[in-house]
This record gives structure tokens, sequence and C-alpha cells, in this order.
């Protein structure tokens, strides 16, 4: 069955674009024909935690009739394939409807899983790509406010008629202060689909344009991102093990400050 699921949350920066990235790879791992769409037209993200940033064709230039879609489709780590998007998707909905559903439907019959990668908050794009969606998947750190933001989100779903699939916690630090897993799960009803803990690595890998799953497939962040694609799809997975030598000769190596 082919799933088009959004990333969406309430509070901005909470990780969306990151999860996106890192999960398609991840998806994609596993043998299923993923594409990322970004949403996230004011920033585009996407494609810079990818390392594919400044690609001339966008849907936009489908949209407006000067490409076909497969050559907004670009192919990144692990074979993920990547339309980046170019103009506000709300804006594309007024004007050209009907060719941003043919475009769908064609990216949709090579793929098992369109991600779409949403913009915070609740204002025009992001109601749209929320839209555009049968499944959501809401990120959300383990702070108060963004776990309310994340239940307005949720409301509006819901309204929508998107299956919640459920809820990613990230940037974990197992701090006193924060709400548990248990509370999370109580104030927003949706299951916790994983907890990835906060990894200064993650914006390490970003800035390189590599995203941290294909950085760092061993740490426990990308062993978290590729449970989270298994239990997606059904599959199992046996986390990698950090090498452990590896981790005392970086140690060695920080404490002589050659890194
Ligand atoms: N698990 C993590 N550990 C540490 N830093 C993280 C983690 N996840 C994301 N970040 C960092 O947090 C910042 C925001 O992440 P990201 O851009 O993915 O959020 P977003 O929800 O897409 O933001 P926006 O709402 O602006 O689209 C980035 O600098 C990213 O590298
Ligand atoms: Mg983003």
């Amino acid at each position: 069955m082919k799933r088009v699921i959004v990333v969406a949350s309430g509070k901005g920066g909470v990780g969306k674009t990151t999860i996106t990235a890192n999960l398609g790879v991840a998806l994609s791992t596993f043998g299923e024909e993923t594409l990322v769409l970004d949403a996230d037209v004011a920033m585009a993200n996407l494609e810079l935690i990818l390392g594919m940033e400044g690609k001339s064709i966008t849907l936009h230039d489908v949209l407006s009739g000067d490409a076909s879609i497969e050559d907004a489709i670009y192919e990144g780590p692990g074979g993920l394939k990547v339309v980046p998007a170019g103009i506000s998707l709300e804006g594309l909905r007024k004007i050209k409807l009907d060719r941003l559903e043919e475009a769908l439907e064609t990216i949709l019959q090579d793929t098992d899983i369109l991600l779409i990668d949403a913009p915070a908050g609740l204002e025009k794009d992001a109601l749209a790509s929320i839209a555009a969606a049968q499944e959501m998947i809401l990120v959300t750190t383990p702070e108060v406010p963004s776990i309310s933001d994340a239940l307005k989100t949720k409301i509006i779903a819901n309204k929508l008629g998107v299956d919640i699939i459920g809820v990613v916690i990230n940037r974990e630090l197992h701090d006193k202060t924060f709400l548990t897993i248990e509370e999370i799960e109580t104030i927003l009803e949706v299951p916790v689909l994983a907890v990835i803990p906060d990894d200064p690595e993650v914006s390490r890998a970003s800035a390189f344009g590599e995203p941290i799953i294909v950085k760092n497939p061993k740490s426990p962040t990308s062993n978290a991102i590729m449970q989270l694609g298994a239990d997606l799809i059904g599959e199992k997975y046996q986390p990698i093990e950090p090498d452990k030598k590896g981790v005392i000769s970086k140690l060695v190596e920080g404490l002589l400050g050659r890194r």
C-alpha cells in the first residue's frame, strides 16, 4: 500500500526536518521506495541536511508546467529520492491544484512511502502539507510548550481526517524537569513511536550535508531512527553496536586534542 506520511509539529525547531531526512534514508535502507518532499518553503532545510541544495528544478517548475515531475526528483543518500519544493504549497493549491495532485499521483506510482517535511505551526503552508497526507508523525521535544503545540496540531489533523501514527520525542536529555514518555502519551493520546537523544552530532552531521544516519550509523541516535523506520513498515531491526575500540581511540584522540 502506498503511504503518504507528513512529519509535523506545532512548535518550530523541534527536529521535523532532521527526522524526515534521516527516516527517509532509513526507509530506503530497508528497501522501501521512499521520496521526501520539502514542504517548508521558507527554510528549505531538507536539501541542506541531505547535502543536495541548489537544485535547479523544483516542484514549482513542475507545477508551472516548465518541467516534468521526473526532472524534479533527485537521488539522495541510500537511494532516497528528494523533491525540493521551491514555492508555497498553499499558493500552488490555489493556482495549480490539478497539477499538484497529478504530480503527487505520478510520484506515488514509483514510491512506496512519500514523506512530507511540514513547516512548523498552523499557517496555510503547514495546513496544506497536513491535508495532503493520510498519516502523520508528530515530532516534539519533551518540553511542555512543544507538547502543548503538538496537541493543537493533532487536533487540526484529526479534523482533517489524517491518521496520527504517533509521536517522536526528539532531543531527550533525561532531565527531570521534562515530561516522561507516559505523561506525553497521556496528554497527546497517541503512542510514543521513538525517543531520540539530544545529540550534538546531529547538527554537526547536518552542517556537512550528511544525515547522522549516514555519518554515524552506529550511534544511539541513528539506531533509534532505524528502529522507528523498521516499526513503521513492520520490519525487524537489530541495532548496530558501537565499535568499542573506535570509541576509545576517539576519546584518546579527543584528549590529545587531535579532533
Ligand atoms: N536529536 C537532536 N539532537 C541535537 N540537535 C538536534 C536534534 N534534532 C535536531 N537537532 C537540531 O535542532 C535544530 C532544528 O532541527 P530541525 O531543523 O530538524 O527542526 P525543524 O522542526 O525542522 O525546524 P523548523 O520548524 O524550523 O522547520 C537543528 O540545528 C538540528 O541540527
Ligand atoms: Mg524544518
